[in-house]
């Protein structure tokens, strides 16, 4: 059985007070009423990361994530945030590759290759973000442009190594428009992804990694994309800003 993980992408969202109410509330929503084994991963801002971590404790069910970080270990990269800081603070998982850090950050496929690398080498679980613009997708080069952000960021690492690895999907024509991907949609292209991994080292790794779908997940859709085969849950935006929907979310599962 694949793990299933629900993550909450503040994006540059909340003040601290704010931050900390809402995870207090998701923690205690989450731990009251959720019914299943899905993983929770709270991401905010670098800033309210150790204040985060304090309302987390040390449960088995909720993570901490960071929404990016630096490819070097320590130097004169004013205004960077490393790895192992991340380590330190107790972030366990790191979104790389969003698509908001491709577009406004110049990220590319070969420098995610390196922050891909670096996050496994300090034991953090890279969330690798990987989906294809509107125009893309209309001139019917999704599955090729997706196909090559995979290939590009993750096919240098080894068998090992890309068994700690999550994906997620995000289609940039979903993200926060309220346009959700179909259900059919998610599915296929998340097939694609696995047979892509399937390929290049095994099924029996590819059928190991979650793959997660991003874009306009709300309570009132997690149910049916969470449902299909490849989805093994979401990397959601807007709604989790929302203690209660984003609880909703997580029960999807349930
Ligand atoms: P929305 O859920 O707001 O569409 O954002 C998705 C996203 O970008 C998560 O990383």
């Amino acid at each position: 059985m694949r793990k299933k993980i629900v993550a909450g992408n503040w994006k540059m969202n909340c003040t601290l007070p704010e931050g900390k109410k809402l995870a207090s509330e998701v923690i205690h929503m989450v731990e009251d009423e959720v019914n299943n084994e899905a993983e929770v991963v709270l991401i905010p801002p670098f800033i309210h990361l150790t204040g985060i971590q304090s309302l987390i404790g040390s449960s088995n069910k909720i993570f901490l994530g960071a929404q990016n970080c630096h490819q070097n270990q320590s130097g004169a990269f004013t205004g960077e945030v490393s790895a192992s800081m991340l380590v330190s603070c107790g972030v366990t998982h790191v979104i790389l590759g969003h698509s908001e850090r491709r577009e406004y950050f110049g990220e590319t496929d070969e420098l995610l290759s390196e922050k891909v690398n670096f996050t496994l080498e300090n034991g953090l679980t890279p969330i690798f973000c990987c989906g294809e613009k509107l125009e893309v997708r209309e001139a019917r080069d999704h599955e090729s442009l997706v196909g090559t952000q995979v290939e590009k960021a993750l096919f240098d690492l080894s068998e090992d190594q890309i068994r700690k690895v999550v994906i997620a999907y995000e289609p940039v024509w979903a993200i926060g428009t309220g346009v959700t991907a179909s259900a059919e949609q998610a599915q296929e292209m998340h097939a694609f992804i696995r047979n892509q991994i399937a390929a290049k080292y095994s099924q029996d790794t590819a059928d190991s990694i979650p793959i997660l779908y991003g874009g306009s997940v709300k309570p009132d859709n997690a149910k049916e994309i969470f449902s299909q085969q490849d989805v093994d849950g979401g990397l959601i935006g807007g709604a989790s800003l929302k203690s209660r929907d984003f609880t909703n979310i997580v029960k999807a599962f349930d």
